[in-house]
């Protein structure tokens, strides 16, 4: 298969963090065209700054990293420093980036590259708040269709994970998702349900830890980290490792298997607010708008994850 050109949009995070390393780590299936940040698990002034450190990590600073929307397009922030840490990437000290940030929003550099790629050969890879996406799509509603897919992180069939209801990426900027599960652009969605059978249990982080170089030391850091907020919720074997997944199905969706249901967004600000309705039964006849993914190879996953962490450049 041809390399696969993508845009990530992320506020990183561990698990955002993961999910650049694996797509740096596979130049021979993915082509990141640039990485964009977004307000969600941190502020935008680090997660801009984290993107950075990331693709300097890999030794990809060539890779554009844009800073987007500093907050959803209606509602206040809410950040996720509880589980992240303070700095979004606690756990490791990274070097700090070595490039500034490039020029232009993030939203605008998003249509540039749609645009400017031939059609339907863009992916988004959105593992964060939509809000970047939405704000694209609203300011050039000619890119949709346009874009290839948006294989995303976000939402769950059932239980959410900061309401009862709502998954946190969706629950932050429910209004920027609404606008991107109404576009009519083919969406993969990665949900609680599968990320929650991508666990980091202890003999996968040490199976990280024996690679041995720069980065190995510095995920194993940050998964160390990562997996402390479950582990103090008593669930015991290890956090799920949400955002790689949308990296590694655009490269194996065979790794992964669901079902395409009709998925509608929860505005109506009750305590619902935020939940992606998934309509995995087909009740209401409406037209399916996202491959809902539920399983995982998590064995295969993480160990696809681990030989492309591998094969990034040693210190
Ligand atoms: C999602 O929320 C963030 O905390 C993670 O980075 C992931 O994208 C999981 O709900
Ligand atoms: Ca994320």
């Amino acid at each position: 298969m041809a390399r696969q050109p993508i845009i990530i949009d992320c506020d990183p995070g561990q698990d955002d963090a993961l999910a650049i390393l694996l797509a740096l780590g596979s130049p021979d299936e993915i082509d990141v065209l640039a990485v964009t940040a977004v307000a969600g698990n941190v502020p935008l002034a680090l997660t801009e700054i984290n993107a950075r450190k990331l693709v300097a990590l890999a030794g990809r600073s060539d890779i554009p990293v844009y800073a987007g929307a500093d907050r959803p397009l209606v509602q206040d922030l809410v950040t996720a420093e509880f589980v992240h840490g303070k700095t979004g990437l606690d756990g490791a000290d990274l070097p700090n980036p070595s490039t500034p940030l490039a020029e232009g929003h993030a939203a605008l550099a998003i249509i540039d590259m749609v645009r400017r790629e031939p059609k339907g050969t863009v992916t988004l890879c959105p593992i964060g708040p939509l809000t970047n996406i939405a704000l694209a799509m609203r300011l050039a509603p000619d890119i949709i269709p346009k874009i290839k897919a948006i294989v995303l992180m976000g939402g769950a069939i059932s239980i959410g994970n900061i309401t009862p209801a709502a998954e946190f990426n969706i629950y932050v900027d429910p209004h920027a998702a609404d606008i991107v599960f109404r576009s009519g652009v083919p969406l993969v969605m990665h949900g609680l349900d599968v990320t929650h059978k991508a666990l980091v249990t202890q003999e996968r982080l040490e199976a990280i830890k024996a690679i041995g170089t720069e980065v190995g030391d510095a995920v194993y850091g940050l998964l160390t980290f990562y997996n402390i907020f479950d582990q103090a919720k008593g669930e015991g074997q290890g956090a799920p490792l949400h955002d790689p997944c949308a990296i590694a199905y655009v490269m194996f969706p065979d790794l992964f298997d669901g079902r395409d249901c009709h998925v509608t967004i929860d505005v109506s600000g009750g305590a619902s607010m935020g939940r992606t309705l998934v309509d995995w039964r087909g009740r209401s006849e409406q037209p399916m708008n996202a491959r809902v993914i539920d399983q995982i190879d998590a064995d295969g996953f993480f160990s696809l994850l681990t030989d492309r962490l591998a094969a990034l450049p040693h210190a």
